[in-house]
């Protein structure tokens, strides 16, 4: 019979690293054999995060119906207007889509695009999770997060003990950037009002920015996601009259995590995560 290779504290390590897998849907892990990396050049940050901008362009290039994963996408949810509130806020958000319809900000920059990805969710989620920009399932059936990023979303928010239906997600953008590629400042500039507007009309408690651009974005600086992830920083509306103050975290964007699926940045995310839960006072299921 061959001996346990491995030792008490390696064993609970692969126990951490597979709750954290499950929490974050993994339920399939393929059979290998691990062989020793031979030693490399690599510095100490070789598992510091590539740049954002690749981890997007990957993620809505796979999703590019090359015909290789069929997308399920769920029902759009739908929700109880007979609280006032809930319905006050739909209304705000119905208008805010009616304007961004009407100004087209994305004429400036998008040559062409299918649906417009507004945004999705409860009106008075408590909880509101911001991306980059619609991809190829986006930009198809006109709803945000439903490619594979989006399906490791869901995950992310199950694992939060919440259901999809219970937050709101938007995009810094709402149409499917030019020839797939990260928004440009500029592009963030001209649909930033909207989300702005739509941020206050949810008026969560937690925003959850998730990758590069958007956590730049929101919180209006040019820091790294190295510096930014795991730190609670605050959002206002740039108008005061709004008065509204947002706490934000950020965290890495689920296309980075498809990418760099390593124990580490599934461990930064989870915990990224439950800070979020925390301030929300959710339990995680
Ligand atoms: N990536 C994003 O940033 N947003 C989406 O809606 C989908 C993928």
């Amino acid at each position: 019979m061959s001996q346990n290779p491995f030792s008490p504290d390696q064993i609970k390590i692969i126990r951490q690293n597979m709750r954290m897998s499950v929490l974050m849907g993994v339920d399939y892990v393929p059979a290998f054999m691990a062989r020793p990396e031979p030693p490399t050049q690599a510095s100490p940050v070789a598992s510091e995060p590539a740049p954002d901008r690749d981890e997007h362009t990957d993620e809505r290039e796979s999703e590019d119906g090359q015909g290789t994963m069929e997308i399920q996408v769920g029902e759009v949810p739908t929700y109880d207007l007979s609280d006032p509130r809930r319905a006050t806020a739909h209304r705000e958000l119905m208008a805010i889509r009616e304007r961004y319809e009407r100004d087209a900000p994305h004429k400036a920059f998008v040559t062409s695009f299918t649906n417009i990805v507004f945004g999705e969710g409860d009106p008075i989620a408590r909880l509101m999770f911001v991306g980059e920009a619609p991809g190829a399932d986006e930009d198809r059936t006109g709803r945000p997060f439903v490619g594979r990023a989006g399906q490791l979303l869901d995950k992310m928010i199950i694992a939060m003990g919440l259901r999809r239906e219970d937050v709101y997600i938007a995009n810094v953008l709402k149409t499917r950037p030019p020839n797939n590629a990260t928004p440009t400042k500029e592009e963030a500039a001209a649909c930033a009002p909207y989300l702005f507007d739509q941020i206050a009309a949810v008026n969560p408690q937690v925003i959850v920015t998730l990758g590069l651009p958007a956590s730049r974005l929101i919180l209006c600086t040019d820091e790294s996601m190295t510096s930014m992830r795991g730190t609670w920083r605050s959002w206002s509306h740039p108008d005061p009259a709004r008065a509204v103050t947002i706490a934000v975290m950020p965290t890495y964007h689920p296309a980075f995590l498809l990418r760099s699926y390593t124990p580490e940045n599934r461990k930064k995310v989870w915990s990224d995560l439950k800070m979020a839960m925390e301030r929300l006072n959710q339990n995680p299921r």
